[in-house]
């Protein structure tokens, strides 16, 4: 049985209404996302994949058209509400990384888990291990201001991953990394859609996450083509 768990509908995103920076970033995409499976977004520069992402994160609300999330249309709801579901279903690896530099990579990791009561020792064993699995076991009492590019990105990585979610939409997760980092980071999130029935959706340039996502879809100008 395939169960969609993001479906966007005619969805369009414009920026600069009707003014000389008039853009179409989106348009009218119909898209399904399929429990439990990986895909992925490719296209050129500016083809409108983090603008779609950022729609099906609930980031950004749509110019026109709907979003469904496990069949409710979310794209009406407040921000209050939309940051609820975020907390509660979606994982978001995005394109800038926004780690608070001043703490250690395993502060960062563990803050999210800190939000929901738990023990800091608790949170900080389930953060190691995570960043453990990214090969950031050398790392973990480093500020992330101390950290490499690629180091900064696993960490990130690890904080969407530190809650289970049920949802995970990354945008370019391998821009900074080399190719053993990717295939390390493809097979952790294999795992995780084995063992937790987590749905992935991710933006990327790289053949390699293209190849390896179960369906993949190219966008240009704003479409999926
Ligand atoms: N906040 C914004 N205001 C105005 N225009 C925007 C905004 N966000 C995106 N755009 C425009 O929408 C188009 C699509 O941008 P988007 O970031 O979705 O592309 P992308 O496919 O993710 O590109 P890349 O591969 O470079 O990350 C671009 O032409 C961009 O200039
Ligand atoms: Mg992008």
């Amino acid at each position: 049985m395939m169960e969609v768990i993001i479906r966007t509908e005619g969805v369009w995103k414009s920026f600069g209404q009707n003014g000389p920076r008039h853009v179409d970033a989106v348009k009218d995409v119909t898209v399904e996302i399929i429990r439990g499976k990986k895909t992925a977004l490719g296209g050129p520069s500016g083809s409108g994949k983090t603008t779609l992402l950022g729609l099906m994160m609930l980031l950004t609300t749509p110019s026109k058209g709907k979003v469904y999330i496990e069949g409710e249309d979310v794209s009406r709801f407040s921000e209050v509400f939309r940051a609820k579901i975020r907390r509660e279903k979606i994982g978001l690896i995005l394109q800038a990384n926004y780690l608070i530099p001043h703490l250690t990579a395993i502060e960062n990791v563990a803050l999210p888990k800190l939000c929901t009561d738990m023990a800091k020792s608790r949170a900080e064993d389930i953060a190691r291990d995570k960043l453990e699995q990214l090969d950031l076991g050398h790392r973990l009492h480093f500020k992330v201001a101390e950290l490499s590019g690629g180091e900064q990105q696993r960490v990130s990585i690890a904080r969407a991953l530190v809650n289970n979610p049920k949802i995970l939409i990354a945008d370019e997760p391998g821009s900074s990394i080399d190719k053993k980092l990717t295939w390390n980071l493809l097979k952790l999130l294999d795992d995780m859609v084995k063992n937790n029935a987590m749905t992935i959706v991710l933006a990327s340039h790289n053949q390699l996450i293209l190849d390896w996502a179960d369906r993949s879809y190219m966008m240009d100008e704003g479409k999926i083509v």
